[in-house]
């Protein structure tokens, strides 16, 4: 499968089995978000892996799109390790670069036949005390990750991409 036409069959999936994950296949995905890019390489990502019923519950309880998925990553950033772009003040890197660690996991996961859905959907405050996590880390996405179920299948919308001249424009 080239790249373009894994990024067209990746689709959010939101129902899933029960199995868990191989270690294997975790690791690849948690190494797919290891090497991503982030503004001067100050990788300040942070991903926990949740799978313990406790904590999934926890997450749960704060976030309405678990999906009751075997796994779910959390990813955020440390608020003392990302870039300040100090000719923007006020602007720092972490969101972007946490975006760009969970983009690589979430397209390595569906290489890996590994189903998940971007989430934002949450007060990333109610999300860190659930998890009881250090002050200086900022949540800002989850991923919930497993194998998808039989009937799962991408949302009516989801090939309703806008045009090219909508979004693209040649200066
Ligand atoms: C930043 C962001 C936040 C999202 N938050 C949620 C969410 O909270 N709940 C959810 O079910 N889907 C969420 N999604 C998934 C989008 O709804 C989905 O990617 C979009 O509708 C396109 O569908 P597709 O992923 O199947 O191509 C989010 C996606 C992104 C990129």
């Amino acid at each position: 499968m080239t790249f373009l036409e894994l990024a067209k069959a990746r689709y959010s999936v939101r129902k899933f089995k029960n199995d868990m994950i191989e270690d294997a296949k975790l690791e690849a995905i948690l190494e797919a978000g290891r090497v991503a890019p982030t503004a001067c390489n100050f990788q300040p990502q942070k991903i926990y892996i949740v799978k313990s019923e406790e904590n999934r519950k926890k997450l749960a309880e704060v976030c309405r799109f678990t999906f009751d998925a075997p796994v779910v990553l959390v990813i955020g950033y440390d608020k003392e390790r990302d870039w300040k772009n100090r000719r923007m003040p006020g602007y720092s890197s972490g969101e972007t670069d946490a975006a760009i660690v969970c983009t690589h996991m979430m397209l390595e996961a569906w290489e890996q036949g590994i189903g998940s859905c971007w989430v934002g959907a949450f007060a990333a405050d109610a999300v860190e005390e659930a998890l009881a996590l250090p002050e200086n880390i900022r949540v800002t996405a989850m991923l919930p990750l497993g194998y998808a179920a039989d009937d799962a299948a991408p949302a009516e919308f989801h090939n309703a991409y806008r045009d090219w001249d909508d979004t693209i424009t040649e200066l």
